[in-house]
């Protein structure tokens, strides 16, 4: 039975709880919740250290776990503004050896302009009792008694190798996604980058939450993507109803209009940032946008910051995303793939604007393999259908419930390769009719366009919304012809032979500029991705057309 039939049917909670067995392709599934929970007190227990080497892992070690236990150490190579860093990240076994750490660190003392800020960013200071080793410095990882990582940056070269070598389109789309995919150290900065903006407001504000958001948890996230958070000043849950002591608080100044109060705190949120939240950057504030946000740069973690103060809408909406794309092992290799497409076409940019958003694009994929025969995923209604009282969440009045343990979920029936599905989404799109059409993940279906708008995609969880409103007709006209660009592109590609290729194939046609513009030795072929790479991240400015690849084949 179909999906769709499924959901229709009055028997379908019968049917869902005969079905108690989830396959998400061999791995075991984590509920959103206790991963978000789990990655946060991971962040409690760590410090981040800026080291003269890599080699001062050792000295570091044995500085920190006189303070108490180690459990793992991140060595990584970061580009601050003021210049290239060396950073380990430390995760201790129990936040108490953090805090003891922190009450025995100093503050530069030769520096009166430096204000002392407390966080969990330190560096280590060279020792002025005895010079360090050459042991020390330079083969420091070899002893360390604890797991020690080292984690280069993307070595695009090798990945485009790899994509070179695949024996199918298949084995590319994986190939390209386990490449591409947030790291452990990853995951772990994003969240230490909570952290700290937490920590620095816990003073003046006990109650407070950052959460992450959006790609850098929702598994949709490439290595480098930004990171959206949502700081709460209050905890809905916390229980003063049996305590007689009650805190004296100010009443917000402007609590008739709460965008404006919102506005106003951002204000001095983005000030505080700015001024004393070490390696916080290149602060901006962009209050009048829709979704009012804070930006910034984290020199120490390397990554592009977006703080903002809305509702937790935009969390759950990742909850939802993080479990479809634990729903079939093939749904995140897919996403990036077609992101990876979007991007190198220009369908899509860092920048916001008048095209379609990742997300947005998301929501195509999803769409398509609902409509896929048989269906690869549900829709969400049905999810909704089966949600349990703990699966019931609210956010300013937007009902985000859903189901959210997918182990009463059966395995999709539909057994299509990543290529077919890779060239059925982009078959699907190039006959949808846009003009006239919009669709819903909710209902999994597609409608006549209730407002004249170029691309009507329903948000799922604020339903008489649309995520792509933004977008406009030439865009959607780009988008379509690149869509069908991209479909005859499939179409035409020979058949892998599995003899050595001596050009680019498979998803290269379609992703090649994603990997950086360096000449690619693959065997005994160079090719000069230089003349193929413009970047509009770099220059700032609305994307532009794209010169043609040059392949220079020396056998
Ligand atoms: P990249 O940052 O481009 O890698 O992707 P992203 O998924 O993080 O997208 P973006 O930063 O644009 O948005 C962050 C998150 O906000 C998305 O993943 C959604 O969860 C959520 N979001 C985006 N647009 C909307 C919207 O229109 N309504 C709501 N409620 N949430 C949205
Ligand atoms: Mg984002």
């Amino acid at each position: 039975m179909s999906f769709r039939n499924l959901w229709r049917s009055s028997n379908f909670l019968k049917w869902a709880s005969r079905h108690l067995s989830y396959n998400s392709g061999g791995n075991e599934f984590i509920p959103f919740d206790g991963l978000v929970s789990a990655r946060r007190c991971e962040a409690r227990r760590s410090l981040l250290v800026e080291v003269a080497a890599m080699g001062s892992a050792l000295d570091l070690y044995q500085v920190c776990s006189e303070f108490g236990t180690i459990r793992q150490m991140f060595h990584y190579k970061t580009k601050a503004t003021s210049g290239p860093r060396e950073m380990i990240l430390i995760e201790f076994a129990d936040s108490l050896f953090l805090e003891k750490v922190l009450k025995g660190a100093v503050y530069p003392t030769q520096n009166s302009s430096i204000i002392p800020v407390h966080s969990p960013l330190v560096w280590l200071a060279a020792s002025k009792k005895s010079k360090p080793t050459n042991h020390t410095l330079h083969s420091g990882t070899a002893d360390l008694p604890v797991p020690f990582t080292s984690e280069e940056k993307n070595n695009d070269v090798e990945l485009l190798q790899n994509l070179f070598h695949c024996s199918d389109i298949s084995q590319q789309i994986q190939t390209l996604y386990d490449y591409q995919k947030l790291t452990e150290l990853g995951w772990r900065l994003r969240f230490f980058t909570c952290r700290q903006i937490e920590r620095a407001l816990s003073g003046l504000f006990p109650q407070a939450s950052v959460l992450p958001f959006g790609s850098s948890v929702n598994t949709f996230g490439r290595r480098n993507c930004d990171l959206d958070m949502i700081l709460e000043l209050t905890d809905d849950d916390e229980k003063t109803d049996n305590n007689r002591l009650v805190f004296q608080a100010k009443k917000s100044r402007a609590a008739a209009n709460p965008r404006i109060t919102m506005q106003r705190h951002m204000e001095v949120i983005s000030d505080v940032v700015d001024n004393f939240i070490p390696g916080c950057s290149q602060v901006r504030k962009i209050l009048g946008a829709r979704v009012p946000i804070i930006k910034y740069y984290q020199d120490f973690t390397g990554i592009e910051c977006d703080l903002s103060m809305t509702n937790k809408s935009g969390f759950y909406m990742s909850e939802m995303l993080y479990i479809y794309g634990c729903m079939d092992p093939r749904v995140r290799p897919l996403v990036f793939t077609i992101r990876c497409w979007a991007k190198d076409r220009h369908v899509t940019s860092v920048f916001a604007g008048r095209w379609i958003t990742n997300f947005s694009l998301t929501l195509l994929v999803l769409f398509y393999l609902m409509r896929t025969s048989p269906p690869v995923i549900p829709p969400l209604q049905v999810l909704i259908n089966l949600a349990g009282s703990s699966d019931r969440r609210e956010t300013s009045g937007i009902d985000c419930t859903f189901l959210r343990d997918l182990n009463i979920v059966t395995p999709s029936e539909n057994q299509d390769s990543l290529e077919t599905l890779l060239r059925g989404f982009f078959e699907f799109f190039s006959n949808f009719n846009f003009k006239e059409r919009g669709f819903s993940i909710v209902s999994g279906n597609d409608f006549v366009k209730p407002e004249h708008k170029a691309l009507y995609i329903q948000n799922p969880l604020e339903r008489e919304l649309n995520v792509s409103r933004n977008v406009t007709f030439e865009e959607l006209d780009r988008l379509n012809t690149e869509v069908s660009n991209a479909r005859y592109l499939l179409e035409g590609l020979e058949p892998y032979t599995g003899e050595s290729q001596s050009e680019p194939w498979g998803i290269l046609h379609l992703c090649n500029s994603s990997a950086h513009p360096i000449a690619l030795k693959a065997g005994n072929i160079s090719i000069d991705w230089k003349e193929f790479f413009t970047r509009d991240e770099l220059s700032g400015s609305v994307p532009s057309k794209k010169k043609s690849v040059t392949v220079n084949t020396t056998v």
